[in-house]
Protein backbone atom coordinates (compact mmCIF):
# COMPACT_ATOMS: atom_id res chain seq x y z
CA UNK A 1 0.00 0.00 0.00
CA UNK A 2 2.86 2.70 0.99
CA UNK A 3 4.35 2.07 -1.68
CA UNK A 4 1.35 3.17 -4.33
CA UNK A 5 -0.11 5.99 -2.10
CA UNK A 6 0.66 9.03 -4.02
CA UNK A 7 3.83 11.02 -2.23
CA UNK A 8 4.85 7.97 0.13
CA UNK A 9 7.44 9.00 2.26
CA UNK A 10 7.03 12.67 2.13
CA UNK A 11 7.31 14.21 5.14
CA UNK A 12 3.78 15.09 6.68
CA UNK A 13 4.13 18.66 7.41
CA UNK A 14 5.92 19.26 3.91
CA UNK A 15 5.21 19.28 0.21
CA UNK A 16 4.73 15.81 -1.48
CA UNK A 17 8.36 15.59 -2.48
CA UNK A 18 8.47 12.82 -5.12
CA UNK A 19 4.73 12.34 -5.27
CA UNK A 20 4.57 10.33 -8.56
CA UNK A 21 2.77 7.22 -8.59
CA UNK A 22 4.72 4.12 -9.76
CA UNK A 23 1.91 1.88 -10.35
CA UNK A 24 -0.31 1.94 -13.04
CA UNK A 25 -3.55 1.59 -11.22
CA UNK A 26 -5.88 4.62 -10.34
CA UNK A 27 -3.70 5.78 -7.22
CA UNK A 28 -7.28 7.58 -6.06
CA UNK A 29 -8.72 3.68 -6.14
CA UNK A 30 -6.62 3.12 -3.00
CA UNK A 31 -7.23 6.31 -1.23
CA UNK A 32 -9.18 5.20 2.33
CA UNK A 33 -9.75 8.46 4.32
CA UNK A 34 -9.07 6.55 7.69
CA UNK A 35 -6.44 4.81 6.53
CA UNK A 36 -3.14 5.61 8.70
CA UNK A 37 -1.30 6.78 4.69
CA UNK A 38 -4.01 9.61 4.46
CA UNK A 39 -4.27 10.40 8.53
CA UNK A 40 -0.51 10.73 8.45
CA UNK A 41 0.38 12.48 5.50
CA UNK A 42 -3.02 13.46 3.62
CA UNK A 43 -1.29 16.87 1.59
CA UNK A 44 -0.76 14.31 -1.55
CA UNK A 45 -3.62 12.66 -1.64
CA UNK A 46 -5.34 16.14 -1.53
CA UNK A 47 -3.11 17.48 -4.12
CA UNK A 48 -3.83 14.14 -5.98
CA UNK A 49 -7.69 14.81 -5.61
CA UNK A 50 -7.64 18.58 -6.21
CA UNK A 51 -5.58 18.28 -9.58
CA UNK A 52 -7.25 15.43 -11.08
CA UNK A 53 -10.98 15.10 -9.25
CA UNK A 54 -11.86 17.47 -7.60
CA UNK A 55 -15.36 16.54 -7.23
CA UNK A 56 -14.78 12.92 -6.59
CA UNK A 57 -16.36 9.83 -5.70
CA UNK A 58 -15.11 7.25 -3.43
CA UNK A 59 -16.33 4.29 -3.76
CA UNK A 60 -15.53 3.24 0.09
CA UNK A 61 -17.51 5.42 1.56
CA UNK A 62 -19.81 6.67 -0.73
CA UNK A 63 -19.22 10.24 -0.55
CA UNK A 64 -18.47 12.80 -3.11
CA UNK A 65 -14.79 14.65 -2.69
CA UNK A 66 -14.61 18.36 -2.69
CA UNK A 67 -11.54 19.43 -2.95
CA UNK A 68 -11.19 23.18 -4.51
CA UNK A 69 -11.11 26.16 -2.82
CA UNK A 70 -13.47 27.71 -4.92
CA UNK A 71 -15.71 24.67 -5.44
CA UNK A 72 -16.06 24.30 -1.24
CA UNK A 73 -16.93 28.02 -0.68
CA UNK A 74 -19.41 27.65 -3.51
CA UNK A 75 -21.45 24.81 -1.68
CA UNK A 76 -20.82 25.97 1.65
CA UNK A 77 -22.43 29.45 0.31
CA UNK A 78 -25.17 28.06 -1.10
CA UNK A 79 -27.92 26.31 1.25
CA UNK A 80 -30.64 26.39 -1.73
CA UNK A 81 -28.62 23.59 -3.86
CA UNK A 82 -26.84 22.35 -0.51
CA UNK A 83 -27.98 21.57 2.41
CA UNK A 84 -26.48 20.85 5.82
CA UNK A 85 -29.13 17.86 7.20
CA UNK A 86 -26.45 15.09 6.78
CA UNK A 87 -23.83 17.28 8.50
CA UNK A 88 -24.33 14.85 11.74
CA UNK A 89 -24.92 11.53 10.31
CA UNK A 90 -23.05 8.08 11.76
CA UNK A 91 -20.69 7.74 8.56
CA UNK A 92 -20.15 3.89 9.79
CA UNK A 93 -23.67 2.60 10.26
CA UNK A 94 -24.69 1.59 13.78
CA UNK A 95 -25.97 -1.90 13.50
CA UNK A 96 -29.55 -2.57 15.69
CA UNK A 97 -27.36 -3.02 19.08
CA UNK A 98 -25.91 -0.06 19.24
CA UNK A 99 -29.10 1.39 18.55
CA UNK A 100 -30.25 -0.23 21.02
CA UNK A 101 -28.17 1.37 23.60
CA UNK A 102 -28.88 4.89 22.37
CA UNK A 103 -32.44 4.01 22.14
CA UNK A 104 -32.54 2.74 25.80
CA UNK A 105 -32.05 7.10 26.81
CA UNK A 106 -34.56 8.46 23.92
CA UNK A 107 -31.22 9.48 21.81
CA UNK A 108 -32.49 11.93 19.17
CA UNK A 109 -30.64 14.46 16.98
CA UNK A 110 -33.45 16.68 15.69
CA UNK A 111 -31.96 19.93 13.11
CA UNK A 112 -30.86 22.12 16.00
CA UNK A 113 -27.84 23.94 14.42
CA UNK A 114 -25.19 22.16 12.07
CA UNK A 115 -27.46 20.02 10.80
CA UNK A 116 -30.39 22.34 10.70
CA UNK A 117 -31.87 23.66 7.16
CA UNK A 118 -35.04 24.62 8.38
CA UNK A 119 -36.25 27.88 9.43
CA UNK A 120 -35.18 27.52 13.39
CA UNK A 121 -31.82 27.79 12.46
CA UNK A 122 -31.13 31.59 12.58
CA UNK A 123 -33.43 31.91 16.12
CA UNK A 124 -30.93 29.07 17.85
CA UNK A 125 -27.34 30.25 16.10
CA UNK A 126 -28.34 33.92 17.54
CA UNK A 127 -29.04 31.85 20.83
CA UNK A 128 -25.25 31.01 20.48
CA UNK A 129 -24.16 33.85 19.17
CA UNK A 130 -24.86 35.63 21.84
CA UNK A 131 -22.55 34.14 24.13
CA UNK A 132 -19.36 34.02 21.43
CA UNK A 133 -19.62 37.49 20.31
CA UNK A 134 -16.33 39.58 20.23
CA UNK A 135 -17.28 41.34 23.43
CA UNK A 136 -17.54 38.36 24.97
CA UNK A 137 -14.99 36.51 24.14
CA UNK A 138 -12.68 39.76 24.96
CA UNK A 139 -14.18 39.49 28.27
CA UNK A 140 -12.99 35.93 28.77
CA UNK A 141 -9.26 36.67 27.92
CA UNK A 142 -8.31 36.97 31.46
CA UNK A 143 -10.66 33.50 32.51
CA UNK A 144 -8.18 31.90 29.83
CA UNK A 145 -5.13 33.08 31.00
CA UNK A 146 -5.73 32.40 34.34
CA UNK A 147 -6.64 28.55 33.81
CA UNK A 148 -3.73 28.39 31.31
CA UNK A 149 -1.54 29.87 33.96
CA UNK A 150 -3.29 27.32 36.18
CA UNK A 151 -2.51 23.86 34.16
CA UNK A 152 1.01 25.23 33.06
CA UNK A 153 2.13 25.43 36.80
CA UNK A 154 1.39 21.77 36.86
CA UNK A 155 3.10 21.07 33.66
CA UNK A 156 6.12 23.09 34.80
CA UNK A 157 6.20 21.00 38.10
CA UNK A 158 6.00 17.57 36.03
CA UNK A 159 9.01 18.96 33.77
CA UNK A 160 10.92 19.88 36.94
CA UNK A 161 10.32 16.39 38.55
CA UNK A 162 9.95 13.90 35.75
CA UNK A 163 11.70 16.08 32.96
CA UNK A 164 8.98 14.99 29.99
CA UNK A 165 5.34 15.86 29.81
CA UNK A 166 2.58 15.36 27.47
CA UNK A 167 1.02 18.87 26.39
CA UNK A 168 -1.72 17.51 24.91
CA UNK A 169 -3.19 15.40 28.34
CA UNK A 170 -2.21 17.95 30.22
CA UNK A 171 -2.99 21.31 28.66
CA UNK A 172 -4.01 21.58 25.27
CA UNK A 173 -7.74 19.02 25.54
CA UNK A 174 -8.46 20.94 28.84
CA UNK A 175 -8.07 24.24 28.66
CA UNK A 176 -10.99 24.08 26.16
CA UNK A 177 -13.37 22.61 28.19
CA UNK A 178 -12.47 24.51 31.28
CA UNK A 179 -13.12 27.71 29.66
CA UNK A 180 -16.43 26.23 28.02
CA UNK A 181 -17.99 25.49 31.33
CA UNK A 182 -17.23 28.97 32.62
CA UNK A 183 -18.49 31.02 28.94
CA UNK A 184 -21.65 28.98 28.86
CA UNK A 185 -22.22 28.06 32.77
CA UNK A 186 -22.38 24.75 32.85
CA UNK A 187 -22.02 22.70 35.75
CA UNK A 188 -22.50 19.64 37.98
CA UNK A 189 -20.04 17.58 35.64
CA UNK A 190 -16.04 17.16 35.85
CA UNK A 191 -13.87 18.73 33.17
CA UNK A 192 -12.28 15.36 32.57
CA UNK A 193 -15.71 13.80 32.09
CA UNK A 194 -17.22 16.46 29.96
CA UNK A 195 -13.79 15.47 27.46
CA UNK A 196 -14.52 11.90 27.58
CA UNK A 197 -18.08 12.28 26.47
CA UNK A 198 -17.01 14.49 23.66
CA UNK A 199 -14.54 12.35 22.30
CA UNK A 200 -16.50 9.39 22.69
CA UNK A 201 -19.54 11.07 20.37
CA UNK A 202 -16.89 12.32 18.00
CA UNK A 203 -15.23 8.63 17.19
CA UNK A 204 -18.53 7.22 17.72
CA UNK A 205 -20.34 9.60 14.69
CA UNK A 206 -17.03 10.42 12.49
CA UNK A 207 -14.60 7.16 12.98
CA UNK A 208 -14.91 3.66 11.74
CA UNK A 209 -15.05 1.75 15.10
CA UNK A 210 -15.60 -1.70 15.27
CA UNK A 211 -18.96 -3.01 16.74
CA UNK A 212 -17.16 -3.65 20.15
CA UNK A 213 -15.94 -0.23 20.36
CA UNK A 214 -18.79 1.43 18.89
CA UNK A 215 -21.06 -0.24 22.02
CA UNK A 216 -18.27 1.24 24.29
CA UNK A 217 -18.73 4.43 22.77
CA UNK A 218 -22.71 4.42 22.69
CA UNK A 219 -22.80 3.72 26.75
CA UNK A 220 -20.84 6.65 27.15
CA UNK A 221 -22.66 8.72 24.36
CA UNK A 222 -26.13 7.66 26.08
CA UNK A 223 -24.95 9.07 29.29
CA UNK A 224 -23.74 12.64 28.08
CA UNK A 225 -27.51 12.55 26.38
CA UNK A 226 -28.80 11.62 29.57
CA UNK A 227 -27.17 14.03 31.71
CA UNK A 228 -28.06 16.71 29.42
CA UNK A 229 -31.44 15.98 28.79
CA UNK A 230 -31.71 15.94 33.33
CA UNK A 231 -30.03 19.32 33.08
CA UNK A 232 -32.28 20.82 30.29
CA UNK A 233 -35.20 19.48 31.99
CA UNK A 234 -34.20 20.67 35.61
CA UNK A 235 -35.91 23.80 36.71
CA UNK A 236 -32.61 24.45 38.86
CA UNK A 237 -29.99 26.46 35.67
CA UNK A 238 -29.13 29.25 36.44
CA UNK A 239 -30.97 32.31 33.84
CA UNK A 240 -27.20 33.50 32.81
CA UNK A 241 -25.96 30.10 31.34
CA UNK A 242 -26.74 28.90 28.22
CA UNK A 243 -29.12 25.93 28.74
CA UNK A 244 -31.11 29.27 30.78
CA UNK A 245 -31.05 31.14 27.29
CA UNK A 246 -32.35 28.30 25.51
CA UNK A 247 -35.02 27.82 27.74
CA UNK A 248 -36.00 31.28 27.12
CA UNK A 249 -35.93 31.06 23.20
CA UNK A 250 -39.10 30.73 21.32
CA UNK A 251 -39.45 29.33 17.67
CA UNK A 252 -40.76 31.31 14.65
CA UNK A 253 -44.26 30.13 15.67
CA UNK A 254 -43.67 31.47 19.06
CA UNK A 255 -43.68 28.10 20.52
CA UNK A 256 -40.60 27.05 23.13
CA UNK A 257 -37.87 24.89 22.20
CA UNK A 258 -38.93 21.19 22.95
CA UNK A 259 -36.41 19.31 24.96
CA UNK A 260 -35.30 17.37 22.58
CA UNK A 261 -33.99 20.42 20.13
CA UNK A 262 -32.37 21.68 23.07
CA UNK A 263 -30.93 18.82 23.98
CA UNK A 264 -29.36 18.42 20.59
CA UNK A 265 -28.72 22.24 20.38
CA UNK A 266 -26.18 21.35 23.92
CA UNK A 267 -25.27 18.54 22.15
CA UNK A 268 -23.50 19.87 19.41
CA UNK A 269 -21.88 22.80 21.61
CA UNK A 270 -20.50 21.49 24.12
CA UNK A 271 -18.77 19.13 21.67
CA UNK A 272 -17.99 21.75 19.08
CA UNK A 273 -17.05 23.77 21.45
CA UNK A 274 -13.62 21.83 23.09
CA UNK A 275 -12.58 19.34 21.34
CA UNK A 276 -11.95 20.70 18.37
CA UNK A 277 -10.23 23.87 19.96
CA UNK A 278 -8.34 21.38 22.17
CA UNK A 279 -7.11 19.38 18.89
CA UNK A 280 -6.07 22.74 17.21
CA UNK A 281 -4.05 23.75 20.03
CA UNK A 282 -2.11 21.01 20.10
CA UNK A 283 -1.36 20.86 16.19
CA UNK A 284 -0.20 24.90 17.08
CA UNK A 285 2.35 23.77 20.03
CA UNK A 286 3.83 20.59 17.99
CA UNK A 287 4.36 22.47 14.81
CA UNK A 288 5.75 25.76 17.18
CA UNK A 289 7.66 23.48 18.67
CA UNK A 290 9.04 21.29 15.61
CA UNK A 291 10.54 24.64 13.77
CA UNK A 292 13.62 25.52 14.76
CA UNK A 293 13.91 29.07 16.35
CA UNK A 294 9.73 29.14 16.18
CA UNK A 295 8.98 28.67 19.71
CA UNK A 296 11.07 31.62 21.37
CA UNK A 297 9.13 34.41 19.12
CA UNK A 298 5.93 33.35 19.90
CA UNK A 299 6.26 34.51 23.89
CA UNK A 300 6.37 38.19 22.88
CA UNK A 301 3.31 40.60 22.47
CA UNK A 302 0.41 39.71 20.52
CA UNK A 303 0.99 39.56 17.02
CA UNK A 304 3.61 36.66 16.28
CA UNK A 305 1.36 33.86 18.18
CA UNK A 306 -2.05 35.06 16.61
CA UNK A 307 -0.53 34.70 12.56
CA UNK A 308 0.85 31.39 14.27
CA UNK A 309 -2.29 30.26 14.71
CA UNK A 310 -3.71 31.11 11.06
CA UNK A 311 -1.49 29.52 9.35
CA UNK A 312 -2.21 26.49 11.06
CA UNK A 313 -5.93 27.03 10.45
CA UNK A 314 -5.38 27.08 6.68
CA UNK A 315 -2.64 24.56 6.34
CA UNK A 316 -3.60 22.16 9.02
CA UNK A 317 -6.96 22.34 10.42
CA UNK A 318 -8.63 20.15 13.32
CA UNK A 319 -12.18 20.01 11.13
CA UNK A 320 -10.38 18.45 8.08
CA UNK A 321 -13.45 18.37 6.64
CA UNK A 322 -17.59 18.98 6.85
CA UNK A 323 -21.05 17.60 4.95
CA UNK A 324 -23.42 18.70 2.79
CA UNK A 325 -25.92 16.68 1.14
CA UNK A 326 -28.14 18.09 -2.28
CA UNK A 327 -31.77 17.74 -2.43
CA UNK A 328 -32.06 18.08 -6.31
CA UNK A 329 -29.98 16.48 -8.98
CA UNK A 330 -27.05 19.60 -9.52
CA UNK A 331 -23.92 20.12 -11.24
CA UNK A 332 -20.87 21.40 -9.41
CA UNK A 333 -17.40 21.82 -10.73
CA UNK A 334 -18.20 20.08 -14.49
CA UNK A 335 -19.65 16.74 -12.39
CA UNK A 336 -23.29 15.90 -12.38
CA UNK A 337 -24.54 14.95 -9.00
CA UNK A 338 -28.03 12.66 -8.49
CA UNK A 339 -30.32 14.12 -6.17
CA UNK A 340 -29.04 12.93 -2.62
CA UNK A 341 -25.26 12.97 -3.24
CA UNK A 342 -23.79 13.37 -0.16
CA UNK A 343 -21.08 15.60 -0.44
CA UNK A 344 -17.72 15.83 1.41
CA UNK A 345 -16.11 19.15 1.49
CA UNK A 346 -12.24 18.58 1.98
CA UNK A 347 -11.88 21.61 4.16
CA UNK A 348 -8.43 20.90 4.88
CA UNK A 349 -7.46 20.71 1.22
CA UNK A 350 -8.89 24.04 0.37
CA UNK A 351 -6.56 25.60 3.05
CA UNK A 352 -3.51 24.14 0.24
CA UNK A 353 -5.41 25.18 -3.01
CA UNK A 354 -2.07 26.89 -4.77
CA UNK A 355 -4.93 29.16 -6.98
CA UNK A 356 -5.78 31.05 -3.56
CA UNK A 357 -2.37 30.22 -1.14
CA UNK A 358 1.26 30.77 -3.36
CA UNK A 359 3.58 27.51 -1.85
CA UNK A 360 0.61 26.44 0.36
CA UNK A 361 3.41 24.20 1.82
CA UNK A 362 5.24 27.23 3.25
CA UNK A 363 4.24 28.53 6.82
CA UNK A 364 3.95 32.24 5.96
CA UNK A 365 2.56 33.67 8.82
CA UNK A 366 2.74 37.58 6.86
CA UNK A 367 0.37 35.70 4.06
CA UNK A 368 -1.73 38.62 2.51
CA UNK A 369 -4.62 36.58 2.67
CA UNK A 370 -4.42 34.85 5.55
CA UNK A 371 -7.80 34.45 6.71
CA UNK A 372 -8.90 33.26 3.47
CA UNK A 373 -9.19 29.72 4.29
CA UNK A 374 -12.29 27.59 5.05
CA UNK A 375 -11.47 26.23 8.56
CA UNK A 376 -14.57 27.55 10.17
CA UNK A 377 -16.61 26.94 7.10
CA UNK A 378 -18.50 29.89 5.40
CA UNK A 379 -22.13 30.93 5.10
CA UNK A 380 -24.78 30.93 7.41
CA UNK A 381 -23.77 27.52 8.92
CA UNK A 382 -20.28 29.55 9.40
CA UNK A 383 -18.74 28.44 12.91
CA UNK A 384 -19.76 30.73 15.94
CA UNK A 385 -17.19 29.84 17.67
CA UNK A 386 -14.40 30.91 15.16
CA UNK A 387 -13.36 34.34 17.71
CA UNK A 388 -13.42 31.91 20.68
CA UNK A 389 -11.30 29.35 19.20
CA UNK A 390 -8.62 31.83 17.48
CA UNK A 391 -8.35 33.23 20.88
CA UNK A 392 -7.82 30.28 23.11
CA UNK A 393 -5.37 28.86 20.79
CA UNK A 394 -3.03 31.89 20.25
CA UNK A 395 -3.46 32.75 24.32
CA UNK A 396 -2.38 29.02 24.90
CA UNK A 397 0.69 29.23 22.60
CA UNK A 398 1.95 32.26 24.10
CA UNK A 399 1.75 30.94 27.61
CA UNK A 400 3.31 27.76 27.04
CA UNK A 401 6.48 29.75 25.16
CA UNK A 402 6.52 31.95 27.90
CA UNK A 403 6.16 29.73 31.16
CA UNK A 404 8.28 26.91 29.03
CA UNK A 405 11.27 28.33 26.91
CA UNK A 406 13.21 25.46 28.22
CA UNK A 407 11.32 22.70 26.18
CA UNK A 408 11.39 20.52 23.11
CA UNK A 409 10.14 17.86 21.50
CA UNK A 410 10.80 14.58 23.19
CA UNK A 411 13.97 13.19 21.86
CA UNK A 412 12.84 9.47 20.14
CA UNK A 413 9.39 10.11 20.56
CA UNK A 414 8.98 9.70 16.74
CA UNK A 415 5.46 10.69 15.38
CA UNK A 416 2.63 11.21 17.70
CA UNK A 417 -0.48 9.20 17.45
CA UNK A 418 -2.96 10.67 15.53
CA UNK A 419 -6.70 10.71 15.89
CA UNK A 420 -7.90 10.46 12.57
CA UNK A 421 -11.49 10.80 12.07
CA UNK A 422 -13.94 11.69 9.09
CA UNK A 423 -13.54 15.22 10.12
CA UNK A 424 -11.34 15.68 12.95
CA UNK A 425 -7.33 15.04 13.06
CA UNK A 426 -4.91 16.08 15.32
CA UNK A 427 -2.30 14.68 17.39
CA UNK A 428 -3.38 12.66 20.22
CA UNK A 429 0.15 13.18 22.28
CA UNK A 430 2.16 16.39 22.64
CA UNK A 431 5.65 14.87 24.28
CA UNK A 432 7.95 17.40 25.31
CA UNK A 433 11.18 17.49 27.25
CA UNK A 434 13.17 19.96 28.77
CA UNK A 435 16.19 20.99 26.48
C1 LIG B 1 -10.63 25.31 16.16
C2 LIG B 1 -11.84 25.21 16.58
C3 LIG B 1 -13.04 25.09 15.69
C4 LIG B 1 -13.15 24.76 14.37
C5 LIG B 1 -12.02 24.45 13.38
C6 LIG B 1 -14.56 24.77 14.02
C7 LIG B 1 -15.07 24.50 12.77
C8 LIG B 1 -16.40 24.52 12.44
C9 LIG B 1 -16.95 24.20 11.14
C10 LIG B 1 -16.13 23.80 9.94
C11 LIG B 1 -18.30 24.32 11.21
C12 LIG B 1 -19.30 24.09 10.07
C13 LIG B 1 -19.43 25.38 9.28
C14 LIG B 1 -20.35 25.31 8.09
O1 LIG B 1 -21.20 24.40 8.00
O2 LIG B 1 -20.24 26.24 7.26
C15 LIG B 1 -18.62 24.71 12.55
C16 LIG B 1 -19.88 24.93 13.00
C17 LIG B 1 -20.16 25.23 14.29
N1 LIG B 1 -19.27 25.45 15.32
FE1 LIG B 1 -17.27 25.39 15.22
N2 LIG B 1 -15.26 25.11 15.14
C18 LIG B 1 -14.38 25.33 16.18
C19 LIG B 1 -14.66 25.75 17.45
C20 LIG B 1 -15.92 26.02 17.89
C21 LIG B 1 -16.21 26.59 19.18
C22 LIG B 1 -15.19 27.07 20.23
C23 LIG B 1 -17.55 26.65 19.25
C24 LIG B 1 -18.25 27.20 20.46
C25 LIG B 1 -19.40 26.99 20.76
C26 LIG B 1 -18.12 26.13 18.01
C27 LIG B 1 -19.45 26.01 17.71
C28 LIG B 1 -19.97 25.71 16.46
C29 LIG B 1 -21.39 25.66 16.15
C30 LIG B 1 -22.54 25.91 17.12
C31 LIG B 1 -21.52 25.37 14.78
C32 LIG B 1 -22.82 25.23 13.98
C33 LIG B 1 -23.23 26.61 13.50
C34 LIG B 1 -24.47 26.64 12.65
O3 LIG B 1 -24.88 25.61 12.09
O4 LIG B 1 -25.05 27.73 12.53
N3 LIG B 1 -17.09 25.76 17.21
N4 LIG B 1 -17.44 24.83 13.29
Amino acid sequence: MDSLAPGSGAAGWGPAAGSEPTDTRDPLGLLDLFGDPFVRDPYPWLDLLRSESPVHHDPATGLWLVSRHQDVRRVLLDSERFHPDNAQHAVTPLPIAVLRVLARVGFTLPPALANNGTPSHSGLRRVVTRFFNAQRVAAAVPVIESIADELLDGVRSQLDTTDGCDLFTSFAQVLPCRVLMEVLGIRGVEPATLIRWSDASLELFWGRPPLERQLELAELVAEFHQWLTATVRSDTVPADSFIGALARHRLPDGRPLDAETAVAACFFVFIAGQSTTGQLIATVLRRALEEPGRWPRMAGAAGPAEAWVEEVLRREPPVTTWRRVTPQATRLGGVALPAGAQLLLMLMGSGSDPEVFPKPEQMCPNRANIRHHLAFGAGRHRCPGASLARTEAAVALRAAARRLPDIRPAAGAGEPPMLGLLSFRAPSKVAVERA
